[in-house]
């Protein structure tokens, strides 16, 4: 038992530690300049949990330990918001926006006017409610006077503050109960790494960074929402439900003494001419920012002249938004192709004529699934915008119905056979996805092999698409155990394969045998269990077998791993022929065990 003043000892170092990592969280997650390597941030964070875990009474729930906590929900609780979030007005050229600003200038009858020019941030917009400088509340803008209570998830997003110092918050004349709001987004990395791995789990993937936003944060497990990287920027700061201070900028520089993030890409003008300069720099920017942004917000800096001006509707006066033309181009939709993937999902994709769109030609673009062609109305022969967003994978966004470009004739059916096996092709009710169920279709096989080759799985450089379709195809490689029986004599007998050649792929095949636990479970391709989750599976167990055997309880002890993924996992090893999957790979010589994290 320790003796009370021991325990003080351990509680005052367990909050400076806290606070430390908190300092940490800051460089990294909100001003993007840390100061500490990831592996030095981890040490700091192990360290805590380790405290904690001997003295569990101090436990507090704003400690860096706690973002992700709490019981999966049922569904979400509705909250009231303390004042409507309103949304904005838009502009979509040079002449519309003037108009505004002359409609400012007649209403206030003042020619002297200060603007704010932020960026206008396509993510979703979400108000966090603190009480006594602790985050008690994230809610969802709902239909603006109602919205969700979505506090557990909220509480993942590491550039959200947990809880800020009374001092910090005087400091920046800040009182200590308040409302933040502000957006809510996906960066384009996250987004592109979640749908690649959502793809190889067999899941639907998300059309853009702003619906992978909402859906992130409208899911009941926390523990998913934790992996998804969110990120949040903050515009404007309520107290009793009204604005706090007298002008926007002295807001948003007060937001950001406190401790949130706050987009630097913000300007004070004092004329229209002002406006529009900001308007086309940032667009020369946009291309390079790693989230996306669908134009820029002009706001009346004057609290006071806001109040004058008031609200049309949903929409204030004081505020409008300017909105950039899509990133895109027009072009025809030759044909709509099927694409099957490892989890026997088809994917519908227009082979489109070939378009040039920031820098490249772009000539197939995704359709997602079938309710997206439908919500499209989209035709073969149809005239299309296509869109292609930072990394993404070029879409079709709408379909283009004028003299110009008149409408194609030919209806897109899902077919009902594969088209790479011939086997059946089902649609589970409720779901987006139509799938070809035959478990030995060779797009699977061909797909699965993929993805285990891949440089982040088991890194075997050479086994790319022309190898591992002649592989599959001719039955050399019916699992992924099996690309460890090859021999010399299977690939000389491929096309394009010299001796040389077929010595590097063996050489590669046998590199992969050192690859660590954690490249093994990923490669596995369990549903769920993407590069992050099969580290910390790594880490936690130390060995595949004890993964293998282990409980949903037991699972669920792992970091960020919930009821959904550990029933995924136990459903993996439950079926027979993924056992022997396994138990082939353990006498190829992969690695079964590794390092257990000291915890
Ligand atoms: S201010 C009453 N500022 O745009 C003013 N909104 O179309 C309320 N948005 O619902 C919003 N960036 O989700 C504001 N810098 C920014 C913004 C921003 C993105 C979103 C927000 C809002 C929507 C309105």
């Amino acid at each position: 038992m320790p003796t009370k003043s021991s325990e003080k000892y351990t509680a005052k170092n367990i909050e400076e530690l806290r606070d430390l990592i908190r300092h940490h969280e800051y460089r990294y997650f909100v001003v993007d300049d840390p100061e500490i390597s990831d592996l030095q941030f981890d040490q700091l964070m192990n360290e805590l949990k380790k405290l904690e875990a001997d003295n569990p009474k101090l436990i507090t729930p704003d400690s860096p330990t706690q973002r992700v906590g709490g019981k999966p929900r049922e569904g979400f609780l509705k909250a009231r918001h303390s004042s409507p979030m309103l949304s904005l007005d838009n502009t979509y050229n040079e002449e519309d926006l003037r108009n505004w600003e002359r409609r400012v200038h007649e209403l206030s009858g003042r020619t002297d006017i200060d603007y704010v020019c932020e960026l206008k941030l396509d993510g979703m917009s979400l108000a966090l409610q603190y009480e006594d400088g602790q985050l008690a509340r994230g809610i969802t803008r709902g239909d603006g006077s109602i919205g969700e209570d979505v506090t557990l998830n909220v509480r993942t997003v590491r550039s959200i503050p947990l809880s800020i110092p009374k001092e910090k918050l005087k400091k920046a004349g800040i009182p200590t109960t308040f409302e933040v709001r502000g957006e809510m987004l996906m960066p384009l990395a996250s987004f592109k790494k979640m749908n690649e791995e959502r793809e190889k789990q067999g899941l639907s993937t998300f059309a853009n960074p702003r619906n992978a936003t909402a859906g992130t944060v409208r899911q009941l497990e926390p523990s998913i929402t934790a992996q998804r990287r969110l990120d949040y920027f903050s515009y404007s700061l309520l107290v009793n439900g009204q604005t706090h201070f007298e002008r926007h900028w002295e807001t948003l520089n007060a937001l950001e003494a406190a401790g949130f993030k706050v987009n630097p890409d913000r300007k004070q003008s004092d004329s229209y001419e002002k406006i529009w300069k900001f308007i086309e720099l940032e667009e020369t920017k946009r291309e390079k920012l790693p989230y996306e942004i669908d134009g820029i917000v002009v706001k009346v800096d004057r609290v006071a002249l806001q109040r004058e001006l008031g609200y049309t509707g949903k929409a204030p006066r004081w505020a409008i938004a300017y909105k950039y033309a899509a990133r895109g181009g027009v072009t025809q939709i030759e044909d709509i192709l099927i694409q099957v993937g490892r989890t026997g999902k088809l994917t519908p994709v227009a082979a489109l004529k070939p378009v040039p769109i920031g820098g490249t030609t772009v000539s197939r673009a995704t359709l997602h699934n079938m309710d997206e062609i439908e919500r499209l109305g989209v035709k073969i022969g149809d005239w299309v915008e296509v869109e292609r967003g930072g990394d993404v994978i070029p879409k079709v966004v709408r379909v283009i119905d004028d003299d110009a470009h008149p409408r194609g004739h030919k209806t897109f059916h899902m077919p009902t056979k594969c088209p790479v096996c011939g086997g059946e092709v089902v649609r589970t009710e409720g779901e987006a996805d139509h799938r070809c169920v035959n478990a030995n279709c060779p797009a699977k096989l061909r797909e699965t092999i993929l993805h285990f080759a891949s440089r982040h799985v088991m890194n075997i450089e050479g086994m790319g698409d022309a190898l591992v379709n002649q592989l599959t195809e001719r039955g050399m490689v019916k699992n992924v155990a099996d690309i460890y029986k090859l021999t010399k004599e299977n690939l000389l007998s491929l096309e394009r394969m010299g001796d040389k050649s077929a010595q590097n792929v063996l050489d590669e095949i046998e590199a992969s045998k050192k690859l660590p636990l954690e490249r093994v479970i990923f490669g596995l391709g369990i549903r769920f269990v993407g590069e992050r989750t099969a580290q910390f599976l790594a880490e936690h167990f130390g060995a595949l077998d004890a993964i293998e055997s282990a409980s949903a309880e037991e699972l669920q002890q792992v970091d960020e791993v919930g009821p959904r993924i550990a029933e995924s996992i136990g459903e993996f090893f439950h079926e027979p022929k993924n056992r022997e999957l396994v138990d082939k790979l353990r006498k190829a010589g992969l690695a079964f065990t590794g390092k257990k994290r000291e915890r």
